[in-house]
């Protein structure tokens, strides 16, 4: 595998062979453990008992932190899940004064999801340990990205020419942005549905459709996107039963998509605003197999980032 980056970001850090070898040694555990039920064959459990993953997430999250934390934990690692709310961030504590301390702690890799504070993204950016981001406010979720990325791979083998669409707030949403970049990366043709406010604005070729019917007809590939509207600073406040009528994905309105085309949310989504439940059961809904995936990609990014490898892997 190539030289990974002390510390990860942006997708942007990672080149092409180590994404595909690291894909290559997510199927490998995936297998490993959906057979056995551990991956120690492949991994160093023993020394992996030694090392110390702390989480720090500063905004709320489900899936990453808990993908996260239950990758360290099959990897039989030690991991400790920084509270906010028991913190001494509650007393005044800044957030970089926060990870400054949680740091002087020596874990081996920190997780961290975190919003707008220049001063923390310095001391991440510059942190003698490495970093792995669990997201950054609207601006990125490199790990999001790699585990969409693998799920469309998985599905089609390469995303090279594959229709993607993006529904609704592309804008605002940090795993929109980090998926988007890397799928055009990758050769796929991207394609946005939603309101004007809430599309994208970069340098990327984006095909643009005003109609969900006219856009879901084009596409191999659904994306739902969570509306953002807590993202104040944004300014646009989107109306939910005029965006929900409009682009919310449901049995209904995806009925003009191909029957071998695939539906994704990176999760969570607002029931009956950006995407019905009840598309869970369509048999195209890879959304549960997206959770999956996430789980055996973070596990795979772990060992590379503390070689827990065993040698022949
Ligand atoms: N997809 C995602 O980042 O979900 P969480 O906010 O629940 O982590």
């Amino acid at each position: 595998m190539s030289q990974v980056k002390p510390s990860l970001f942006k997708t942007a850090q990672l080149d092409d062979k180590f994404i595909h070898d690291l894909f290559s040694k997510t199927k490998i555990l995936k297998t490993a453990f959906e057979s056995s039920g551990h991956v120690r064959k492949d991994v160093d459990t023993d020394r992996a008992k030694e090392l110390l993953v702390l989480l720090m997430f500063l905004e709320p999250s489900t899936r990453t932190r808990l993908s996260f934390e239950t990758a360290a934990k099959r990897l039989g690692l030690q991991v400790i899940a920084f509270d906010e709310a028991s913190s001494s961030i509650k007393k005044g504590e800044s957030q970089v004064d926060t990870f400054r301390n949680l740091a002087a702690l020596q874990p081996n890799l920190v997780v961290a999801r975190h919003g707008e504070d220049p001063a923390l993204e310095r001391a991440l950016e510059n942190a003698k340990i490495p970093v792995i981001s669990g997201g950054q406010s609207a601006h990125g979720h490199p790990t999001q990205a790699l585990l969409d990325l693998f799920t469309v791979e998985d599905e089609f083998k390469s995303v090279q020419g594959r229709k993607i669409l993006f529904v609704g707030d592309v804008k605002r949403g940090r795993a929109a942005l980090s998926t988007l970049e890397i799928f055009s990366r990758f050769g796929g043709k991207i394609g946005w549905v939603g309101p004007k406010e809430l599309g994208y604005e970069g340098p990327l070729n984006v095909e643009r459709f005003s109609k969900l019917d006219q856009a879901t007809a084009w596409a191999d590939v659904v994306i739902g996107l969570r509306l953002q509207n807590e993202r104040t600073q944004f300014g646009a406040q989107i109306e939910l039963q005029k965006y929900a009528a409009d682009f919310c994905l449901t049995p209904a309105s995806v009925r003009a998509l191909k029957t071998d085309a695939i539906i994704m949310h990176p999760g969570p989504f607002i029931q009956g605003v950006d995407f019905d439940e009840a598309l869970l059961n369509d048999s195209r809904s890879r959304v549960l197999r997206q959770v999956t995936n996430g789980l055996f990609v973070r596990m795979a990014l772990i060992c590379e980032y503390l070689g827990l490898w065993r040698s022949k892997t």
